[in-house]
Parts: C-alpha cells; structure tokens; sequence
C-alpha cells in the first residue's frame, strides 16, 4: 500500500530518487495530483499508462520547473505561447505546441505535438526542479474516474500500484488546467479550466495584431483532444443537473449546490462527487453555477460525470 509522505527535505529526497529510479509517485499540484514520471524514461512513462488503465494513445501533459524549459520541449515558441506562458505560468494552464526530437513519443502517444505545463505547486516545483529535467504526468486517478484532490484519494484509487503519495494538502483549484492549442494562430481552447476564457481574451487584445477573433473555444474534437470527449470525471452515482433556480422534486435523494462563490465550488467538486460514491448515494441533484468565467469550467466536468455515471 501506497505512502502518505511528507513533503519535507527527506520526503522530496525520496520522491526525487524513486523517479530517478523510474518509478511512478503521486505529486500534488494546485490544479489535481498527478501520477508522475521522469518524462525522458520512457519505461517509467509507460508505467503510468499501466497504473492507470490508459490507452497509450493517449498523451500526456510534461510539467517543467521554470517557464523557459519550455523552449527545451518545442521546435518554436510563438510570440502567442510566450505571450500566454508569461501571463499565466507558473499555474493552471497548458500549452499544445510542436514536440521537437527530444520529446519521447511515449509521452505524446505518438503525435507531432507535446501538452507542456508549469505548476505553480511548491511542491510540484521543488520535485522537479530537484529531479532535473520534467516529469510526466496525468491526473492521478483510475482512468475514467473523478480526479484526486488530496493524497488519501491517489490511495484510494492507486495505492495497490505505487509506493509513495507526496503530502501537498488539498489542491487549491481543484480541477485540471485549462488546456490550449497554441499550433496555430489563434488560440483554442480544448478544455476549460481556472485560466479562462475571459482571461484569455483579455490578454489578446492586448497583443499589437489581435485584428481577428483569437481565442476559441469551440467544441474540441476527439482527434484534437484524445480522451477528453468521453464521459470522465465521472462517480458512480448517476447525477441530474439543474440550472440556479430551477424547481425539482428531490424525491429524498441529496442536493449538490455548486452555484455559490465559484472557487470554492471548483475547490470542493471532486471531493463531494467522490463523498457520494463512499456513503454508496445512486442519484444526486447537482445545481450547476452560471457559465462565466471559472464556472465554465465546472460546468464541463459537471457535464461530463453526469454523462458517464
Ligand atoms: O491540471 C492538470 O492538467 C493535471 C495535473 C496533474 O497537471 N493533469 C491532467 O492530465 O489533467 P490528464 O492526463 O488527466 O489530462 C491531460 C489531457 C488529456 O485529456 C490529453 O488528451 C490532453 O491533455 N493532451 C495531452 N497532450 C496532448 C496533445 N499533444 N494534443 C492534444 N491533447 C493533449
Ligand atoms: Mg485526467
């Protein structure tokens, strides 16, 4: 069974050397925790496919210690991605840029492009940057499941399959980084997170040639975004969505309100959906908050874990 370690000296030590050793750990970040590997071994990035039950098509985020790594991972860095990595890194967002040779294409499931991500963690921060070069890492739950916002839930979900679980408390966002593909040249969005779109616009129409709409944040396909449009983020407990406002018959079931203060209900999500799967709740009400802003985002998983229970 896995370990809860703390995360001081001795504890970042021996995450440092299990991944050197190319093992898998869990790393808490401010968006969810990751199940982590050293990105430049590719038996290690295998490992975390096999832990989590997922396809190898489907590409992983490369997390680095400083911004500037990122001109390590790719051919070019457009003025839009520095424009977008000055902004908002370290912190919630990821880029989709072109993978130049040295990127492993374990990592990438095989495509021309690389998801690059730098936390704003510090943990997350002292690991890598310790370790020396990035770490790969998906969300570290069961494929399919609700992500991990405290490392008693990595435990629950993985504990069977890896060693060590690094303490970082409860991820402050608490959902996945908003995700960006930055290979043309305009911005999309392929999912919504704690970087928003609002944000996003902000910041382009600041930019000296922003004549066209640069940012959008139309439907991603499944081929633009492996692994997105399935049901995920989902409990078992099947959930019925309600507007701010509406009127419903609960019939005795529970009521999930997320459509006060936004980052607290972004905070508090996937805590709450995994609450109802250990107190064995088939059917909840969850009311969903307005789309502006970081409720877009909490709207999406929402969406998708009432698809998939
Ligand atoms: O906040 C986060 O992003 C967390 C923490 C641990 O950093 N990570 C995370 O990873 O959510 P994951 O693997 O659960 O989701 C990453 C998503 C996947 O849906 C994958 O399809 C997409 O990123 N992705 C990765 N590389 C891609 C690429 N080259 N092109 C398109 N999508 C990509
Ligand atoms: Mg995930």
């Amino acid at each position: 069974m896995a370990r809860i370690v703390q995360p001081d000296a001795a504890g970042i030590a021996e995450a440092v050397d299990a991944l050197r050793r190319g093992e898998v750990i869990g790393l808490p970040t401010e968006t969810v925790y990751g199940l982590a590997a050293d990105a430049t071994n590719d038996t290690a990035v295998r490992r975390i496919f096999s832990v989590k039950g997922r396809p190898e098509t489907h590409p992983l985020i490369v997390h680095v210690a400083e911004a500037i790594e990122l001109a390590n991972l790719t051919t070019e860095v457009t003025p839009l991605t520095r424009a977008l990595t000055q902004t908002f890194w370290p912190g919630p967002l990821t880029v989709i840029v072109r993978a130049n040779q040295k990127v492993s294409r374990a990592v990438t499931g095989g495509r021309d492009t690389v998801a690059v991500r730098c936390p704003a963690h510090p943990v997350a921060h002292a690991v890598i940057h310790a370790l020396g070069c990035p770490v790969a890492a998906p969300s570290a739950n069961r494929f399919g499941a609700v992500s991990p916002t405290t490392a008693t839930h990595v435990v629950v979900d993985l504990g069977n399959d890896i060693d060590i679980v690094l303490d970082g408390g409860e991820c402050e966002i608490g959902l996945e980084s908003t995700i960006i593909d930055c290979t043309s040249d305009s911005l999309e969005v392929l999912r919504p997170g704690a970087v928003t779109v609002e944000q996003l616009h902000t910041l382009t129409a600041t930019l000296s040639d922003s004549s066209e709409q640069r940012v959008s944040d139309g439907t991603a396909s499944e081929s633009r975004a492996p692994g997105m449009m399935q049901s995920h983020y989902a409990p078992r407990a099947r959930l019925v969505l309600h507007e701010p406002g509406d009127h419903f018959d609960t019939d005795g079931a529970p009521v999930l309100d997320f459509s006060g203060d936004l980052s607290t209900a972004a905070h508090t999500l996937y805590a709450r959906l995994r609450a109802l799967d250990a107190s064995h709740i088939a059917l909840a009400h969850v009311i969903v908050p307005p789309p502006g802003g970081l409720g877009q985002a909490i709207r999406d998983r929402l969406t998708k874990a009432a698809a998939g229970g």
